[in-house]
């Protein structure tokens, strides 16, 4: 059973949800937010402590593991302090606004042999899943093209919680906060990224930062895929389509779990379709979202199965992120990997 300290009752509240379908893995004992009363607010017949200092939940020796879903200018001290006092971390996105943080996060984990799991819950989902196993079975070819459109809707209510829409607040805008998950599910598909070109605007509401971009990136395995982002779309709506030799996938437009609805995965050789959808029809399901999320991070500190988010890919989307705002910056086409004599390596906030 691990202990859990969770910490911030906004989007925590899913992870609690999650966490509460998985009590034989996890046992939540404490939720800490400022706001006691938004902490309370989410007991059902759970039995965990309310705290108002973070201080309570690193000093707390019976907590094995915090997961910090407090805003993101936070999320960096936190972590550090979290390794600091023997705690493995989850860590909702962004986990780092700059490449230097990444650096101390990944040093402090080595340092106390501590797991630090950034969170990217778009991962799990029976879609991706049939997608993940098609890959493995070779059946899919290699990776060609990939299209990505993050077209959600964000309004002066969304911007009324004063952390958001600021550089340094939220540290960035759409790239950063909302598109970032579908540039992971990128990543992990079509592979890490040789170079970015990209261009990015404040289109829709009046903040300091983006909510509009777009993307082209030439993959390593010479993959070329493109992302178009805008928060000020009719409705919220995430298409993907991922593109391999021998086979399209093509998801449906849920925006906040792509991975939950069914996607087609169409046989460029329309002979062989009938052994895709066979294979398809014969794969085991698994849990979506945070849930499918958590079970990875249980599996993996139990030692059994390692498909837990790894630190170096939640530092992979920080690198991606800052390439990103360079590109747009200078106009250049920006090629990965970032070294520390990157101008922006300290952090992208003008
Ligand atoms: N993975 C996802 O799909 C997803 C979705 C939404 C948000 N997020 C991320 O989760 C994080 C939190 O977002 P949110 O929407 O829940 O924000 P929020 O502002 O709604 O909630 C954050 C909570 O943290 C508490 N808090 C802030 N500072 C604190 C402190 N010093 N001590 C104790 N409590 C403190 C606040 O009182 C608040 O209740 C952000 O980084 C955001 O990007 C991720």
């Amino acid at each position: 059973m691990i202990r859990v300290a969770l910490l911030g009752a906004g989007i925590g509240s899913e992870h609690l949800a999650a966490y509460r379908n998985l009590s034989d893995l996890f046992d939540v004992t404490m939720i800490v937010d400022q706001d006691a009363g938004r902490a309370e607010d989410l007991r059902k017949f759970d039995t965990y402590a309310v705290e108002t200092d973070l201080d309570a939940a690193f000093k707390n020796r019976a907590i094995d593991l915090i997961d910090i879903c407090l805003p993101p200018h936070l999320h960096v001290p936190v972590t550090l302090q979290a390794l600091a006092s023997g705690k493995h971390v989850i860590c909702e996105k962004p986990l780092a606004t700059s490449l230097s943080d990444v650096a101390l996060i990944k040093e402090a984990s080595d340092a106390c042999g501590k797991h630090v799991f950034p969170v990217f819950q778009y991962r799990w989902g029976p879609s991706l899943a049939q997608l993940r196993s098609l890959i493995e079975a070779g059946l899919t070819g290699r990776p060609q093209v990939a299209a990505l459109e993050t077209h959600w809707s964000r309004s002066a209510d969304y911007y009324a919680v004063p952390w958001r829409g600021t550089w340094s607040g939220e540290q960035g805008g759409a790239v950063l906060g909302h598109a970032i998950h579908n540039h992971d599910l990128m990543t992990h598909f079509m592979g890490p990224v040789q170079s970015v070109s990209a261009m990015t605007s404040t289109r829709v509401n009046p903040i300091e930062t983006e909510d509009c971009a777009a993307i082209c990136f030439q993959m390593n395995n010479g993959a070329l895929c493109t992302s178009s982002i805008t928060l000020g779309a009719a409705k919220d709506e995430t298409r993907i389509r991922l593109v391999f030799e021998e086979l399209t996938a093509t998801s449906a437009s849920e925006p906040y779990a792509p991975g939950a609805a069914p996607w087609v995965f169409l046989a460029r050789d329309p002979d062989k379709q009938a052994k895709i959808d066979a294979f398809l029809t014969s794969l085991p399901v698994e849990p979506v979202g945070f849930e499918g999320f958590l079970c990875a991070c249980a599996d993996m500190l139990a030692g059994r199965e390692n498909k837990a988010v790894t630190l170096d890919e939640g530092a992979a989307s920080v690198e991606l992120v800052t390439a990103i705002y360079d590109a747009a910056r200078s106009g250049q086409r920006v090629s990965l990997p970032l070294y520390e004599t990157h101008p922006l390596f300290k952090g992208w906030q003008p």
